[in-house]
């Protein structure tokens, strides 16, 4: 019998293809949104491979819903939206697509980290509105970034390509991680650190953990009190890793300089008080929006499916 495989949204045609050359048969969300629970709910009774995305949630209810279900394949690297405890409990293979996103996450966060410093997208609203008159001895001054101390929080794949690239700038860099990463300390002469003195001295801090219940509102306002007045922060990785109500606050009464954002707390909720400030740049979740990144995720995302199905270990195996 063939198997069944149900996608949650498009993805690049490459990955559709290489589940089309399984002659699996393919059911795709073609809404340009999520698809209601109860909707996923339907297919995935019928499916033996789900291919979702990191706004899908993966709980109990739809994996005891999934009879068949043999694999999830995660269309991410994070993958906090399945509750992967009670996949392994059911025998069913959780996989994601980690790798091919690291240098576009990084990237994004380079991008966040330049239009905190030099107020890009202010500028840009700026020039926009209609009020670039004349050139301006102080219109619109900047941070400079060399020389000064960047503060990576995680220092995993994402983390120390962000540190690699802060050489190129003639930064410092600083690190907290669980374990010391003595490679990455030689590469981006990095230098390991406490929280509290990484929130202390940094300039710049960027955040690159994974969303866990241990690393939830990791960075509430205690930890943006210690900041820099002068601080800039920036989020690539989960919103629910800071309180953003708080973050909100912090902004608000200048305890930090400014913010770059990818990701939020309830996402795609923004909290109300981060869409009126100035000093704040948001993005819609880009980390991983390059072509070269999505199309590769794509392709990983269908090939973990196929090794699954047909009984073989998949190239990214999580549980
Ligand atoms: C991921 O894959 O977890 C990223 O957040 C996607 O952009």
């Amino acid at each position: 019998m063939k198997h069944r495989v149900y996608l949650t949204r498009r993805i690049p045609e490459q990955g559709i293809n290489i589940l089309r050359k399984q002659r699996y048969k393919l059911a795709i969300n073609t809404l340009d949104k999520p698809v209601p629970y109860q909707t996923l709910l339907r297919q995935v009774a019928h499916a033996d491979a789900l291919l979702c995305m990191l706004s899908d949630r993966i709980d109990r209810g739809l994996m005891d819903a999934g009879r068949n279900l043999k694999v999830i394949s995660a269309y991410a690297v994070g993958i906090d939206n399945i509750d992967v405890t009670y996949a392994s409990k059911k025998g069913i293979i959780v996989t994601n697509t980690p790798g091919v996103l690291t240098e576009a996450t990084a990237e994004v966060t380079w991008a966040l980290l330049f239009a905190c410093a030099r107020r890009v997208t202010e500028a840009d609203r700026y020039v926009r509105a209609g009020r670039f008159k004349v050139w301006g001895p102080t219109l619109l001054l900047g941070r400079l970034m060399g020389g000064k101390t960047l503060g990576i929080i995680g220092a995993g794949r994402i983390g120390q390509s962000v540190g690699q690239k802060a050489r190129a700038f003639g930064m410092k860099v600083l690190y907290f991680n669980r374990s010391r990463q003595p490679s990455f300390e030689k590469e981006a002469s990095a230098r390991r650190a406490s929280l509290k003195q990484l929130l202390k001295e940094s300039d710049f801090i960027t955040l690159h953990l994974p969303l866990t219940k241990d690393t939830r509102h990791f960075i509430g306002l205690k930890e943006l009190r210690m900041m820099k007045p002068t601080a800039f922060f920036v989020n690539v990785a989960r919103g629910p890793i800071v309180r953003e109500a708080d973050l909100a606050y912090a902004l608000k009464h200048n305890l930090i300089a400014g913010a770059g954002l990818d990701v939020y707390e309830n996402e795609p909720k923004v909290h109300p008080g981060l869409l009126k400030m100035d000093n704040v740049t948001l993005l819609p979740h880009l980390g991983s929006a390059t072509v070269e990144s999505r199309t590769r995720m794509a392709e990983i995302a269908a090939e973990n499916i196929v090794a699954v199905l047909k009984g073989k270990q998949p190239q990214f195996r999580v549980n």
